[in-house]
């Protein structure tokens, strides 16, 4: 391939697919299209060229370049900590948001082991919580990996390394000569729209209103300019408060504004929606926050941590999740969690989320240097706010408990159950609680209530110890 053949097919290639080809790639190509040409008994690349050119757009050699020069390497939950995230934070804020529909969208889809990964994913959670149907729309630019991802038929060998806990409920093993073969079940494959789709294309032929969308690594493949058009229009594609994961070497540059960076290459589109608006009081509306106006404030939502040394309120808004709050009184130090225990992953015992929102908060405050055994706690949230879901706020609060008696930490104070949503403003140097129920927002369909507020103040631990 002499150097304008090269130059020519990385134009050509930067055209069709946005992937901007570097020189090192030559030995590739060549190995790579060789075939093609000898298909058509073409002497050169020169010819080669020509040839898809003539076709058009739409002529039958481009699929088979675009397969050819598209790097296509994926895995079954390929960088699992997306995985979990999904089961533990994005699908239960759907649910608590009222979805029952959560709707995904797996952008570079490769031969479907990522969609397929995701699917398990939501089919556990859907088992979990009746009346919840996710839908999943899989796209690549390569019609190729996609027909492969159709037939959703893999090497068993392509698990190893994946718990057998995870994928064998999803799969049906082959037998006689497709033995050493598993087959995705039809319920998987029911679950997932699959598609042709070109990121660069001017058009995406898709309803916005994604929960999330795994745009995981093909945005490196790009030039920095695509790849900032690409994450502006997936950005239009999301709901307000939706989740874009990218991959491991992957990070927004411009775009990051309307994004809050949750964990690394999970982000969370900013919710500019009026209810949000009503629901948010952020730092920005002053009156909004009860009490000294001095304290420093931070704001947390489900799967959040935050323990802090320095007077501090630390705000939610609860559904049917729990938050526990824990202080020491003598060092002031405290800090509040918020969390789901439904929706646990299939491999890890029922809890496995909670327990872990209360080992961080127990492990932070150790590290600021509060002293488990002066620790109080207080519980909040565990509404009914769906109704379908009567079950799930219960047993959060349940397991709250159970875990603060095993631990022997006291519970001074609880604020559960109901039917509306709880804001909970707590101080982690005094242990004091400022909540107001949010009517509106969750109460049961064809219930009306008036909007009230109300700031009782939970009792605290008092003035503040004399040794401080
Ligand atoms: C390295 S794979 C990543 C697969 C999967 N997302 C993962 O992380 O395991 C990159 C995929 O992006 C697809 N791709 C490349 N350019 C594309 C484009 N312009 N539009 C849509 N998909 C594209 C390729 O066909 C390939 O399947």
């Amino acid at each position: 391939m002499s150097d304008a053949e090269l130059a020519d097919l990385k134009r050509l290639v930067l055209r069709l697919t946005g992937i901007a080809l570097g020189d090192a790639k030559r030995p590739l190509l060549v190995m790579r299209l060789a075939d093609r040409l000898a298909h058509h008994r073409l002497g050169s690349f020169a010819e080669y060229l020509e040839l898809i050119e003539r076709e058009g757009a739409d002529g039958p050699e481009i699929g088979a370049m675009i397969h050819r020069v598209t790097t296509h390497k994926t895995d079954f939950f390929r960088e699992p900590h997306h995985f979990d995230y999904l089961n533990d934070v994005v699908l239960p804020a759907a649910l608590a948001n009222g979805c029952r529909k959560p709707r995904i969208w797996c952008a570079a889809a490769s031969t479907g082991e990522e969609p397929y990964s995701l699917a398990m994913v939501l089919a556990g959670f859907a088992r979990r919580h009746a009346g919840v149907r996710p839908n999943l729309l899989a796209t690549d630019i390569d019609a190729k990996v996609i027909e492969t991802a159709e037939r959703g038929v893999y090497g068993v060998e392509r698990m190893a390394g994946v718990p057998s806990s995870l994928w064998q409920p999803h799969v049906d093993m082959g037998k006689g000569k497709y033995t050493g073969q598993v087959r995705m079940s039809p319920a998987l494959r029911e679950m997932i729209s699959f598609r042709t789709l070109n990121l660069t294309d001017d058009s995406w032929p898709i309803e916005a209103g994604f929960d999330a969308i795994f745009c995981r690594n093909v945005l490196i493949y790009f030039d920095p300019e695509t790849r900032e058009q690409i994450v502006a229009r997936l950005k239009a594609m999301l709901k307000p408060g939706g989740w874009l994961m990218l991959g491991h070497a992957e990070t927004l540059q411009r775009q990051s504004v309307h994004f809050e960076r949750c964990r690394p290459t999970i982000y969370r589109l900013a919710d500019t929606s009026p209810a949000a608006a009503d629901n948010q009081h952020a730092g920005t509306n002053e009156r909004r926050w009860p009490g000294d106006p001095a304290l420093q404030r931070v704001e947390i939502v489900v799967g959040d941590v935050h323990a802090s040394e320095t007077p501090t309120q630390v705000r939610t808004l609860l559904g049917s999740c729990v938050s526990v709050a824990l202080w020491d009184d003598v060092s002031g130090i405290g800090g509040m969690n918020h969390f789901l225990v439904p929706g646990m992953s299939d491999d890890g015992p029922p809890g496995r989320f909670g327990g872990h929102a209360l080992d961080l908060l127990l492990a932070q405050l150790a590290e600021l240097g509060a002293r488990p055994r002066r620790l109080r706690a207080k519980i909040f949230g565990g509404a009914r706010t769906l109704r379908s879901d009567m079950g799930v706020g219960e047993e959060n609060i349940a397991f709250a408990r159970s875990y603060l008696e095993g631990a022997g930490i006291p519970i001074v104070s609880e604020r559960c159950g109901g039917d509306a949503a709880l804001e909970v403003y707590f101080q982690t140097h005094d242990g004091r609680a400022f909540c107001r129920r949010r009517y509106g927002t969750f109460a049961p369909a064809g219930e009306v209530r008036p909007p009230r507020i109300e700031f009782p103040v939970l009792p605290g631990s008092g003035p503040r110890p004399a040794q401080r």
